[in-house]
């Protein structure tokens, strides 16, 4: 007779099918839509990609506000070109996101019914020019960083997905970059403008990797499930180590006055993050979280005709197709 223990031994043992998942997570091979996996790595990878989604959609906003007072009209073209890209990446992560069984529909309307989480970042404002600047050398920087190892998420259509994606948001952190250095080498007011949104985008580009490594609840099963390859920590150490150097090079300074160098760790020492505003960002309660969420429900609803034409036109022209084939076979 079986005992207790026995069973639950039984119960315990992998299926055939996890123990394949399994490997292909350990032999680093890519897990596929069609490939049996666990309900939690469905969830986690609807979560993530939906609130990357999200991130790209919602973060068209605060640049979206300088294109028409973009310096010049390379400027301007350089900027549109960006925010384009930035759409283009929200769709691209919304049909990754699909493939695991969730639709475009439930997911915009977690968006606009603020149930759906989006990076804390774009819920700053961008009040001067100098702001697209430090936007793209920050805030693209630690996209960057933080998405250049989801290249190799263990889930193949994310991990696809963010091959372009990273290709253009390194486009995105030069051109921040150049924004800033261009300001850098002008006036002093010009100087000014941009060393006072680096002080504002610093500390918030920082809290973008996410809460510290003891109070992230999915670093630890993500990580094993090749999802994330890196720790928020990690990376955030390590987007602070690419700063310093390139920092020096604008003639800017990092406002963080504990940041140094420890020869014993060789990795810089930094200051403590305000994580009380980071949580307060996630409740819905930074600076421009109302106002980001009401511009998209505006857009949802303004973009209805878009959608209801397209769809229309999907379905006529499928109708076309359709009969064309029907003729063809009969002639
Ligand atoms: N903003 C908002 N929410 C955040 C956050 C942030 N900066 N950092 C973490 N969170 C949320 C998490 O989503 C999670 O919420 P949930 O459990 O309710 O879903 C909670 O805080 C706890 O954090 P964890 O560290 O446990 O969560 P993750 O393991 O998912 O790690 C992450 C967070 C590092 C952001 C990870 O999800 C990730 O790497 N995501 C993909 C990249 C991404 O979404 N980037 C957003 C910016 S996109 C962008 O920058 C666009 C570019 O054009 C500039």
């Amino acid at each position: 007779m079986t005992s207790p223990a026995d069973l639950s031994l039984v119960h315990d043992a992998p299926s055939d099918e996890e123990h394949s998942f399994d490997e292909l997570v350990a032999n680093e091979q890519r897990i596929e839509p069609r490939d049996w996996m666990p309900d939690a790595y469905r969830k986690t990878l609807i979560r993530q990609i939906s609130q990357h989604a999200h991130s790209e959609i919602i973060g068209m906003q605060p640049e979206g506000n300088w294109i028409t007072r973009a310096p010049s009209l390379k400027r301007k073209a350089i900027l549109m070109a960006k925010v384009q890209d930035e759409a283009g990446h929200g769709l691209y992560l919304y049909s990754a996101a699909q493939t695991l069984g969730t639709t475009r529909e439930e997911m915009m309307r977690q968006l606009i019914d603020g149930k759906a989480k989006y990076s804390s970042i774009f819920n700053y404002p961008t009040p001067t020019w100098a702001d697209m600047g430090a936007i793209g050398w920050l805030v693209d920087g630690a996209a960057i960083v933080n998405q250049v190892p989801l290249c190799r998420a263990s889930y193949g259509p994310y991990a696809r997905a963010m091959v372009r994606i990273c290709k253009e948001e390194s486009f995105h952190q030069r051109q921040g970059f150049e924004i800033l250095l261009t300001l850098m080498q002008g006036t002093d007011e010009q100087r000014e403008m941009a060393q006072d949104a680096v002080n504002r985008w610093y500390w918030p580009s920082l809290a973008m990797f996410g809460p510290p490594d003891d109070q992230s609840p999915n670093s630890a099963q993500s990580m094993k499930w090749k999802i994330k390859r890196f720790s928020n920590d990690d990376l955030r150490q390590r987007f602070v180590g690419m700063l310093v150097p390139q920092a020096e090079i604008l003639g800017i300074t990092l406002p963080d006055p504990d940041l140094k160098w420890n020869d014993e760790t060789q990795q810089y020492d930094m200051g403590e993050i305000d994580w009380d505003e980071f949580f307060e960002v996630l409740k819905g309660n930074g600076p421009c979280n109302a106002e980001r969420l009401e511009r998209r429900r505006t857009a949802h609803e303004e973009g209805a005709w878009v959608r209801e034409a397209a769809a229309e036109y999907a379905r006529v022209s499928s109708r076309s197709a359709r009969s064309a084939t029907g003729s063809g076979m009969a002639s």
